[in-house]
This record gives structure tokens, C-alpha cells and sequence, in this order.
């Protein structure tokens, strides 16, 4: 196992209750306090668990948190959307931007690099996520997928966000590029975008997968849905990278 920094980040989605953030942060961050230092874990629950989160984590906690989504705006008009410097305010470091699950309901490239700037404004780092659909893998036009996606993000500094690389036919289904596919998406991606580019691998990832994925070079970590919901299954990951 590689000692150059790496993250897992547990994103919840729209799971989880207070007393299970509450048992997450203590437990997850306790098996942190055991792992290397160079491994970074980030806790993205919904945003009503953020400072409950906050609250049961200590002042050297190494289970930072990170939201889900951010607006592009830092205040104002705008019903039922949260800013990069409220979620700075109350202890985020990181954020998940341009998930495909918030893409399939019409976020655009141009919103995504909009929000990536007022996070990093916010002295947030984006965690900004591209992918292909399956039928784009089949037609095997990954590489001009990620190019689209890619284009917009070359204005931002470099070496001040991390890309989640998650095939959208990936996530949630048990299914996995081969190693072979996600290190060359992962090349693919530091070439447009450099290579100090820190990029993790999304997509059904799981204890079972995790040392493998992560054992390739150039992948800089992995951002878990499903298996980050069990305390067991997050410390098994974190356990794995020790
Ligand atoms: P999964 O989700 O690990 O459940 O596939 C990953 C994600 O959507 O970020």
C-alpha cells in the first residue's frame, strides 16, 4: 500500500438519522486515530447531520466533514439552497460537487465549475465528480466523455480540488470497471487536468474491492455510497489501508 495522501470519503446520500451520525463520527474517526497520516477520511452526510456531526467529532478529529452540494452564490434569493461559506462556517473542508445523481437533474458542466469556485472561495475543497454512462463504456468513448466533462474544470487552480472518478453505470450496481479501465481513466484524467491532480475512484466500492482499487497507481482514494453506511463496513475500508 502506497504512503502519498489518500481519502475516503463516505457519502451518505439521503441516508442515515442523528444517533447514526453520531455513532459513525466517534467510531470511524476512532479507527482513523489508529491509521497513518496520510490517510484522510471525510464524512459527507446530509446537511441537517453536518453539525451534529461537528459536535460529536473533537477539536483533533481526523474525520473531517464534507457536504454533498453547495450553490454557486454566497447568499440571497435563493429557497432551499446552501453556500459554500455556511457550510465553511460550520466546519466543512470538503464538498462533493457534480455527483451524477445531482447531473441526471439537469446540473450542468457550467454549474459545477461555478460551484467549484465559490467552494474554493470558501477555502473548501471541491470533490468534483465525472463519469460515463454505460452506454458511452459499451461504445468505448470514455475518453471523449471525460473530455467534455473535463473542458470546463481547467480554469480552476490546480492542486486546490480532487475528482471522484464514478462511472455512472458503476454506482449502486455491484459492478466495477477492470483495474486495467480505472487506471486508464485515471491517466486520462491527470493528462487533461495535470498530473498533481489528486483523483479517486467511485463505484461500488466495498471491502471486498477496496485494497485492489486503491493499490493502483494514481488512484488517490475512493468515494463510497453504499458500503459507508455500516460503521463495520467504513472501519473494514479504513482497517484495509493500514
Ligand atoms: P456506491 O456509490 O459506492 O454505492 O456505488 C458511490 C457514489 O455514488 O458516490
Amino acid at each position: 500500500m502506497k504512503s502519498t495522501p489518500t481519502w475516503l470519503v463516505a457519502n451518505w446520500k439521503m441516508n442515515g438519522d442523528t444517533a447514526r451520525t453520531q455513532a459513525f463520527a466517534h467510531a470511524v474517526n476512532a479507527q482513523l486515530a489508529k491509521a497513518p497520516s496520510w490517510l484522510h477520511g471525510v464524512f459527507c452526510p446530509p446537511f441537517p447531520y453536518l453539525p451534529i456531526a461537528a459536535v460529536a467529532l473533537p477539536g483533533n478529529a481526523r474525520l473531517h466533514l464534507g457536504a454533498q452540494n453547495c450553490h454557486a452564490h454566497e447568499k440571497g434569493a435563493h429557497t432551499g439552497e446552501v453556500s459554500a461559506p455556511m457550510l465553511a462556517e460550520i466546519g466543512c473542508q470538503y464538498v462533493i460537487l457534480g455527483h451524477s445523481e445531482r447531473r441526471a437533474t439537469g446540473e450542468t458542466d457550467a454549474d459545477v465549475l461555478a460551484k467549484a469556485e465559490a467552494a474554493i472561495a470558501a477555502g473548501l475543497w471541491p470533490i468534483i465528480c465525472v463519469g460515463e454512462s454505460r452506454e458511452t463504456y459499451d461504445k468505448k468513448q470514455t475518453n471523449a466523455w471525460l473530455d467534455r466533462q473535463l473542458a470546463t474544470l481547467k480554469t480552476l487552480p490546480t492542486g486546490r480540488y480532487l475528482i471522484a472518478y464514478e462511472p455512472i453505470w458503476a454506482i449502486g450496481s455491484g459492478k466495477t470497471p477492470t483495474t486495467v479501465e480505472i487506471q486508464a481513466a485515471h491517466n486520462h484524467i491527470k493528462s487533461a487536468l495535470g498530473s498533481a491532480t489528486s483523483v479517486l475512484y467511485g463505484g461500488s466500492v466495498n471491502p471486498a474491492n477496496i485494497g485492489e482499487i486503491l493499490g493502483l497507481s494514481g488512484v488517490a482514494g475512493a468515494l463510497i455510497g453504499g458500503a459507508s453506511l455500516e460503521i463495520e463496513s467504513m472501519n473494514a475500508m479504513i482497517a484495509s489501508c493500514q
